[in-house]
């Protein structure tokens, strides 16, 4: 299968959570892990994240010149299987184009740098993520950045379609059983079913601690 290179990326709490308990953003990453965020945000091709950070958070997915010189800002893909993006986020103004991910039909009519990509739903009712990787390969996207949320986050890792996992941690506890994680989701059925890690380096970063993962394969 041709695919992007698949970056995912997240920041968490010392307990593993990933925003509020009522889902709001938290600023969980240190400056130097915000820095090396948009570094990264930086050299890939487009950035992704599901409908349900768009309501939360109302993210740019832009890269900010005060962290990178001449940034690249990339296209900026959202998962929205029934093209609910509300005509007034961030990812729809003009900064850079940007592709909704739907499943069904959408009669929306969005800016000119806008585009409305339909894949396949998958047997859970989201979208078919190796229809969309093909798709998104086929487009010239050679890295991707997947930064969240929870839900999203738990279906690439699920699949095993990343290739390296950066997860800051940070030194505050959030706690709440229902605050996202980034593996959301059902989880796995059996012990042979655990998702194998290698961790690759481990770093103190501004107060936190970044590890990067790669997939065991
Ligand atoms: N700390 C961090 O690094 C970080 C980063 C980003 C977000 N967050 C947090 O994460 C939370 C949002 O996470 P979330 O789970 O509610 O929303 P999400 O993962 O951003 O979006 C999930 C939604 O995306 C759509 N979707 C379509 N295809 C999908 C697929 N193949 N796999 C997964 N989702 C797909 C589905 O909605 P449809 O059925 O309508 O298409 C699904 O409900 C917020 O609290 C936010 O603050 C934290």
């Amino acid at each position: 299968m041709k695919k992007p290179y698949v970056i995912i990326n997240c920041a968490m709490s010392a307990d593993g959570k990933l925003a509020l308990p009522n889902r709001n953003q938290i600023k969980i990453s240190s400056k130097e892990d915000i820095e090396r965020m948009y570094q990264l945000r930086n050299n890939c091709y487009a950035v992704l994240v599901g409908i349900g950070t768009v309501f939360s958070d109302n993210p740019k997915l832009t890269v900010k010149n005060k962290y990178v010189k001449n940034p690249k800002n990339p296209i900026r893909i959202i998962l929205d299987s029934k093209c609910r993006t509300p005509l007034n986020s961030y990812v729809l103004d003009n900064s850079s184009k940007t592709y909704i991910i739907t499943s069904q039909k959408c009669i929306r009519k969005f800016g000119i740098n806008i585009e409305i990509i339909k894949c396949k739903k998958n047997n859970e009712g989201y979208i078919n993520l190796k229809e969309l990787l093909v798709e998104l390969k086929s487009r010239g996207i050679n890295k991707l950045m997947v930064e969240g949320g929870s839900t999203v986050i738990w279906n690439f890792i699920k699949h095993g379609f990343f290739d390296d996992l950066y997860v800051y941690t940070a030194p505050f506890l959030i706690g709440g059983k229902n605050t996202p994680t980034m593996a959301d989701g059902l989880g796995i059925d059996d012990e042979k079913s655990k998702i194998l890690l290698n961790i690759i380096e481990m770093k103190r970063l501004g107060g936190g601690f970044l590890i990067h993962y790669k997939p065991k394969k």
